[in-house]
């Protein structure tokens, strides 16, 4: 089936590929020529696992084409998707701009059946206001429906989710429309959900908010576990012993430094708005923001309160990107504690494996110091922060870290070494929502003096496993296949 997407960011791009690789033919639209061009030439503009061999494949097959013009996807397809950004604006509700032009310049060549189907994150009634402006600048009296198919990938595993999602929803209030849609999907075998146009606009934000409410939840949580610290008590147990229960499930239950990225704070923010605007007022979602706020706010407070003075302090921050497997820094909990950390007067050095070349061309940390690896970063540093839990900074030799760090203490912002091997090599770690870890063992109250270990030449032999690497507790999202008894449903 011929397909047109407008738009070929990262929802569209990935959505056009994945289209592809099942056998339909895709052909993807851009305003930025220069994006055009480039995807033409086989260079892709984000980092997503599996995206660019994807790209390759099914442009080498021509099921894949890249082009400038609307009129040529809306000509050549029966159903076109949109997939542009809908931004925030200052007040917290969402930048309709982008969707109503695009709903124009539909209605400015449409002159046969076309299926109209709203794919970017978007207010309710918002397929209600794309058919009047189709209609209102469609010259031809052309047919068409719009529908609502909201997306729900994540990045870093965003091909994986599209190929294999857990529900399909399509909001359409036309047989015909939803005919079509049918066949868009047949290809994927996942049950679809057919709603009213409306309800699939608002499962979109309800989802998202529902998400960032457990992680809110549990860091809630975690402020409770690190007061608690006398008695030892561990978010992670309380999210492996809540989570157990399948009404609850345990994903989303990672305390850390707390949400971040291009779509839950912006999400939360459109909702809250969205609620206001109909007179209901999502209290909730207020709190929920807050809570995310404080707890990078909290874990700031913790490393202040541990190095005594922040100024003049050498800080390596390990991860920029607001979460790992990609390269995107939009509203990045790590990006935003470097810049609390230098406004504070710290020297920081930072290191992540995608992120650092975005935050280099945006300057969205001016006065950082980008080291070129994770070791490197810690050199000299007088204290290391983990604010991206990517697998490659569970891989890397911690005692290695321990020799070329000035004083080994560590703030893991996503809970990602296990404590047991960093009190082993002599860190003094810091972890959210459990005890800290002091090197010869027993807890450590976050009022305690900081005591360095004085030996450093003597505490090198890292605990390895079968394969020689030293040994650190496996990233959460990874942890499936060495799952403990406790750990059942992670993500
Ligand atoms: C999110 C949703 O998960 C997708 O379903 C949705 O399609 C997408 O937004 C969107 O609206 O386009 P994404 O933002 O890519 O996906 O990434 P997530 O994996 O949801 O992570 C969001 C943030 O929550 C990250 O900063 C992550 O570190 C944080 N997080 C996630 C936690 O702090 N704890 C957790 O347990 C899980």
């Amino acid at each position: 089936m011929k397909i047109a997407i407008v738009g070929s960011g990262y929802v569209g791009l990935v959505t056009g590929a994945c289209f592809a690789e099942v056998g339909h033919e895709v052909v993807c639209i851009d305003n930025d020529d220069r994006k055009i061009k480039a995807l033409r030439s086989g260079r892709i503009p984000i980092y997503e696992p599996g995206l660019e061999q994807l790209v390759q494949r099914n442009v080498s097959a021509h099921r894949l084409s890249f082009t400038g013009s609307i009129e040529e996807g809306v000509d050549s397809s029966p159903v076109i998707f949109i997939a542009v950004p809908t931004p925030p604006q200052a007040d917290g509700s969402v930048d309709m701009t982008y969707i109503e032009r695009v709903a124009r310049e539909i209605a400015s060549v449409l002159k046969e059946y076309r299926v109209i189907v709203d794919k970017s994150t978007v207010p309710v009634k918002t397929g209600e206001k794309v058919a009047d402006t189709i209609r209102r600048y469609n010259k031809v009296n052309g047919e068409f429906d719009v529908v609502s198919n909201p997306e729900f990938l994540r990045e870093g595993c965003a091909v994986a989710d599209l190929m294999k999602p857990d529900r399909i929803v399509i909001g359409s209030n036309s047989e015909r429309a939803l005919a079509i849609m049918k066949r868009v999907y047949e290809p994927f075998m996942t049950p679809i959900m057919v709603t009213d146009v409306n309800s699939a606009e608002l499962i979109k934000h309800a989802a998202n908010s529902f998400l960032a409410l457990k992680i809110s939840y549990i860091n809630a949580l975690s402020a409770i576990c690190e007061a608690c610290e006398a008695s030892g008590a561990d978010v992670e147990k309380v999210a492996d012993g809540i989570g157990a229960d399948k009404r609850i499930g345990r994903s989303f239950l990672n305390a850390g430094l707390g949400y971040g990225g291009s779509c839950f704070p912006k999400d939360i923010a459109a909702f809250i708005s969205i609620s206001e605007q109909i007179g209901e007022p999502f209290h909730l979602l207020r709190e929920v923001q807050r809570i995310n706020q404080h707890q990078r706010e909290r874990f700031l407070k913790k490393v202040r309160d541990t190095l005594w003075v922040l100024k003049e302090k050498r800080i390596a921050v390990w991860g920029l990107t607001f979460k790992p497997d990609t390269d995107d820094v939009r509203s990045s909990v790590a990006v935003d504690l470097v810049n609390d950390l230098i406004r504070e007067g710290a020297h920081v050095t930072a290191y992540d494996p995608k992120g650092n070349q975005k935050v280099h061309e945006f300057n969205l940390c001016p006065g950082v110091h980008l080291a070129s690896s994770a070791l490197d970063a810690v050199r000299d540093a007088e204290t290391l922060v983990l604010a991206t839990e990517w697998p490659d900074f569970a891989a890397v030799d911690l005692a290695e870290v321990h020799r070329r760090m000035h004083t080994p203490i560590v703030f893991d912002g996503r809970n990602l070494f296990d404590p047991d091997t960093m009190r082993d090599l002599g860190f003094q770690y810091y972890r959210v929502g459990r005890p800290p870890t002091k090197a010869n063992g027993s807890g450590l109250s976050n009022n305690d003096p900081v005591r360095i270990p004085i030996a450093m030449e003597s505490r090198t032999t890292p605990v390895q496993d079968s394969s020689n690497r030293p040994v650190t507790k496996r990233p959460r999202y990874l942890a499936k296949a060495s799952a403990s008894k406790t750990s059942v449903d992670r993500s």
